[in-house]
């Protein structure tokens, strides 16, 4: 590939020459990296995170595995947290994607981050083993989010194919996506080990990681959002629930509200080698999309995998 290593800093080079790669069904090249599949144009990302990231005691962590419901845990922990710093009428939230509300620090941190005030809320889809040690070994509250894996894979599918358009890349049809989904070769794949590592540390550590689950979510999102809460150390007064500001919360950051809005249908940013468009992180938000583009023996095989890899660790996908 041509276009491998370029624009990556030189001391990356050596190590990335000696990864395995594969094509995989993203618009760029994947390298395994301690066990776990990057795009090129995030892995330098990765390894400058492991090797300089600087933790405040304060700061809380946003994980998931991609297309698990971060783009909707990232506003609601921003407006929950911010309620009484912003009127609903003007809220950020309104002229600002969520991922320009809360960063990510899997991309070049440094120049986003350093100057934030503490609290910080960061954002990241690393998995936890490959967390720097400072991040590991602090005290920071982390939440996680997780998703059926079959609505993630075809919620992938999707996203990657708008990419590959926005991109000038051929799409990726289904089944082939499907395969390598099943083979873990896929964005920050594979699945299992990703969520099952968080599920670990939250039952290690039930203070310090919070495990959520996106289908629980959009069956209470009320609910949800007042653990949210309390875990953020912002528990909703009497007085706050009666005048329904987690209602109000809940609405601003629903599927419909977000989707519709100027900014997000709009907007496109750049990050290394690759453009994006907002409009692709809002698509159906529903449980169970998978039953319109997977065949019963495709979502048993998977279902076979996902019991066989997490089986046994009490949690279910
Ligand atoms: P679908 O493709 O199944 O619709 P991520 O934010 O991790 O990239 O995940 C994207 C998925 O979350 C997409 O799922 C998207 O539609 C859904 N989503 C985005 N914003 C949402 C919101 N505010 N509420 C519920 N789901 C949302």
């Amino acid at each position: 590939d041509p276009n491998r290593g370029k624009g990556v800093p030189e001391y990356y080079n050596d190590l990335i020459s000696t990864l395995p790669s594969h094509k995989g069904w993203e618009p760029t090249l994947l390298l395994k990296y301690q066990d776990f599949w990057f795009p090129e144009y995030i892995l330098p990302g990765i390894v400058n995170l492991q090797q300089h990231f600087k933790v405040r005691p304060s700061d809380l962590f946003l994980m998931s595995y991609p297309k698990s419901g971060t783009t909707w845990l990232k506003a609601l922990a921003f407006a929950t947290i911010n309620r009484n710093r912003y009127q609903l009428a003007n809220h950020p939230l309104l002229s600002h994607n969520p991922h320009d509300c809360i960063p990510v620090i899997d991309v070049d941190f440094a120049s986003k981050i350093e100057g934030m005030p503490s609290p910080r809320i960061l954002h990241s889809h690393c998995p936890f083993s490959l967390l720097p040690d400072s991040i590991k070994g602090s005290d920071c509250r982390m939440i996680y989010v997780c998703r059926d894996a079959r609505d993630v894979m075809v919620s992938d599918w999707f996203f990657t194919n708008r990419l590959r358009r926005s991109n000038g890349v051929e799409l990726v049809q289904f089944g082939k996506a499907f395969e390598l989904f099943c083979e873990g070769v896929c964005y920050y794949g594979p699945i299992w080990d990703h969520v099952l590592e968080y599920w670990e540390e939250s039952l290690r550590m039930p203070e310090r990681v919070l495990f959520l689950k996106y289908e629980e979510m959009l069956a209470d999102p009320a609910g949800n959002v007042k653990k949210l809460a309390e875990f953020m150390g912002c528990p909703f007064s009497p007085d706050e629930e009666k005048e329904g500001v987690v209602g109000e919360i809940v609405r601003l950051c629903s599927l419909e509200e977000l989707k519709n809005l100027e900014v997000n249908k709009r907007s496109e940013f750049i990050m290394p080698h690759i453009k994006f468009d907002y409009g692709s992180y809002f698509r159906k938000g529903e449980v169970g999309d998978w039953r319109n583009h997977m065949s019963f023996e495709m979502a048993l095989r998977l279902d076979g995998i996902i019991r066989e890899k997490i089986g046994g660790s009490g949690l279910t996908l």
